[in-house]
């Protein structure tokens, strides 16, 4: 039976752009989201803006803007994040739009119908100046406790005593610098200390499978509190100004607190998505089969677990309370935590302007991600190290070395196959699936990349480019690389939650359809023909990384501290780095004898349109070669010109002639890769026949 999943992460602020952690909780969210709809369940991704409250407000007032332009402005850069790491939302929609304000009012309506909203006038600190209620982030004082300058207007951070912001001495307002006085006014509080709400909440919590452990402990602790640790109700209300959506049925102005309606930009967001779609929001919501998901971090499980399933479930139909709430650690960068207010460590905008590939961003937080509240530390070197090693030496390593003799002597069509490792290979498909399901994409990850471990070693072993020289051993050859791609293909199953414009461009040199994860229960069949392999991958430089942080907005990964923390891993990092080829050792190097060469002689060859023959001069003896270099060099410009020459390969008898060694020329591996064929021409002044070494 498909699953009906609705999934959403956490509303971003719309303040401000997108920072590192926001990608990490998409990247997150949408390789589970993808994971799913491989599996063939029916999923809806939901993301919004989370458009009101204060800091908004007053930060549009700042720059000169209304609270709507400054949104819009942000909502505007939203798709180049997206797209540009692959995240896949099938909508993104904001808090500030006509949905939210009926949800949000008609949810605001049903919990008063419930008799869970009360309203009660309290006193609050008032900046006569500015004409506005203070949030306690806006005000700042003496600490009663300890008597530090400067703290704001709820806990000390010299002595961490917690109090309220009118128990400060001399408080000011942030804001204007004035003096706040008290000021009282009428507030709407929902009553989560219901004896309805709370027992509703104890079994909400304790659902087996519903919360992380770790989650439900913190959720029952604090809905279990006594004394003054006891579950308080909820201040719903704002006064104006304030950017947000007005309190109905009231005659005086009132806004619901921004951190009501945010969680309401769910629905909303679903339901602007089912509406441009044609589909039933309230049918879905109804359906018991369907299963509403939230992906958040550690720092809003509150609100996620307390106020917004008693919201929904008191509201009534039709909504439906959360069957999940996934959260997540932090992500650090070299350690440092990021602050809200300071920014990140990586630009993940500056990431993509600099080309960087965001599936080896994806890969790298997949690898280290797991189904615990975990901070996750982005450290450069090892990212460096982890791509390389298992995307490119592993991953795609498998198909580089082994396409090439199947498109050079098979013409791109494989041979039956049948092998203990594609047994392996696709009995794990379960067991990675279940990975996924539980969000342990690291584990997933470390199965995945031990079948690839197995293949290269398959590889290794088989030596296709050894049977390939070999008489008679065609069918060997043919089967050997027929087993590495189907590997490889089974592989690409298994990566492409993660990898999806990766999995993509390997499903079209595979020549096969888009993959889906029961496609691991089949083998591509005998006759089956794939494409010409192009490079799949490129390696992440250590330049990329440096240029990365090299930002002056970065104070975290500041050079010297990047170099300690290179010597720390540069053990590690070597056992991790691997090379595309296979390594060689001095003495194998030694095998070669290159030679200098000039060119005293280029024709062309009749009936071959890629060829030139060359007549080499190494210093007495001479030599004729073919060389694929026609497209790129004039004759004329070749004759006189210094080349390198492999002078011990063994000749080969050509249509044309013998062609006694090969001259070394730089090229892509495809035409995508860059302009043409460079040939390899050593400084002025070396003489033909000298030794190359
Ligand atoms: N607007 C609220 C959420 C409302 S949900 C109805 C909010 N916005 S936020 O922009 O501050 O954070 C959005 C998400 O990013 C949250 O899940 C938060 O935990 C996550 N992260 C913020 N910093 C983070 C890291 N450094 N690492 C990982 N996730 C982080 O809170
Ligand atoms: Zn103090």
């Amino acid at each position: 039976m498909p699953r009906k999943l609705f999934v959403t992460t956490a509303l971003p602020y719309a303040n401000g752009s997108f920072h590192i952690g926001h990608i990490m909780e998409y990247i997150q969210a949408d390789i589970w989201v993808r994971f799913q709809r491989m599996q063939g369940h029916e999923v809806h991704f939901m993301g919004a803006d989370d458009a009101h409250g204060a800091p908004i407000m007053l930060k549009a007032e700042a720059e000169g803007l209304a609270p709507r332009e400054l949104v819009a402005r942000i909502a505007a850069e939203r798709p180049k994040y997206l797209q540009g790491f692959h995240i896949s939302f099938d909508n993104w929609h904001t808090t500030d739009s006509p949905e939210n304000v009926a949800l949000s009012q008609d949810i605001y309506r049903k919990l008063k119908a419930a008799g869970l909203v009360y309203t009660k006038r309290i006193e609050q600190f008032y900046d006569p100046v500015k004409g506005m209620f203070l949030a306690d982030r806006y005000i700042k004082g003496e600490c009663p406790n300890c008597g530090a300058k400067d703290q704001y207007g709820d806990a000390c951070e010299n002595c961490s005593s917690v109090y309220s912001a009118t128990e400060l001495k001399n408080p000011r307002s942030t804001l204007s610098g004035a003096a706040p006085v008290l000021k009282s006014s009428e507030h709407h509080f929902f009553k989560l200390s219901d004896a309805k709400c709370q027992s509703f909440l104890r079994i909400w919590i304790d659902t087996p499978g519903r919360l992380q452990p770790q989650v439900a402990n913190k959720a029952k602790e604090w809905l279990e509190g006594t004394g003054d640790k006891a579950l308080s109700d909820w201040d719903i209300s704002r006064d104006p100004p304030y950017f947000g959506i007005r309190i109905p049925d009231i005659a005086e102005e009132k806004y619901l607190y921004v951190w009501l309606d945010a969680p309401i930009g769910y629905l909303a967001s679903f339901k602007n998505y089912c509406a441009k779609r044609g589909l039933g929001f309230e049918a879905f919501l109804a359906d018991p089969a369907a299963e509403q998901i939230h992906f958040i971090g550690k720092d809003i499980i509150y609100f996620h677990t307390l106020f917004w399933p008693a919201m929904l479930r008191f509201a009534g139909a039709p909504y439906k309370v959360p069957d999940h709430v996934y959260v997540h650690g932090f992500i650090t960068v070299s350690g440092d935590k990021m602050s809200k207010s300071r920014g990140t460590g990586i630009s993940p905008l500056r990431y993509l302007e600099l080309g960087m590939n965001p599936e080896w961003l994806r890969y790298y937080i997949a690898a280290k991600l797991n189904a615990h509240v975990e901070d996750l530390d982005f450290n450069p070197d090892d990212f460096l190290a982890r791509v390389n090693s298992d995307l490119i030496g592993k991953y795609v390593n498998i198909a580089s070395r082994c396409a090439v003799f199947l498109g050079r002597k098979f013409d791109g069509v494989l041979a039956a196959t049948e092998h203990r490792l594609l047994a392996e290979a696709q009995a794990k498909s379960n067991t990675v699936a279940e990975l996924y399901e539980q969000r342990e994409f690291g584990k997933a990850l470390r199965e995945v990349m031990a079948l690839a471990d197995l293949a290269n070693q398959f590889v290794d072993e088989q030596k296709p480019w050894e049977l390939s020289k070999q008489a008679g051993a065609e069918r060997g050859l043919h089967e050997v690389c027929s087993v590495a791609i189907n590997l490889f293909r089974l592989l690409t199953v298994y990566l492409k939650p993660v990898l999806p414009k990766l999995a993509e461009d390997a499903e079209r040199f595979l020549g096969i359809a888009p993959l889906q994860w029961a496609d691991s229960a089949q083998l591509l069949p005998s006759g089956h023909r794939i494409h010409e392999y192009r490079h799949l991958l490129t390696r992440v430089e250590e330049q990329q990384l440096d240029r990365l942080f090299d930002t002056a907005s970065v104070p975290q990964a500041s050079a010297p501290q990047r170099h300690a923390e290179k010597q720390q891993h540069a053990s590690q990092h070597a056992a991790k780095e691997q090379l595309v080829t296979p390594e060689i050792t001095i003495e194998d190097f030694a095998k070669l004898d290159l030679r200098v060469a000039k060119i005293v002689h280029a024709e062309t060859v009749e009936g071959a349109d890629k060829l030139v023959k060359l007549t080499l001069d190494l210093g007495g003896p001479t030599r004729t070669v073919f060389a694929g270099i026609k497209s790129a060099y004039a004759l004329q410009a070749l004759e006189g010109k210094l080349a390198v020459l492999v002078a011990n390969l063994a000749p080969r008898k050509m249509k044309f002639g013998l062609s006694e060694g090969m001259i070394l020329a730089a090229s892509g591996e495809s035409p995508g890769d860059g302009p043409g064929i460079f040939l390899i021409s050593p400084d002025a002044g070396a003489q033909p026949g000298m030794r190359v070494k």
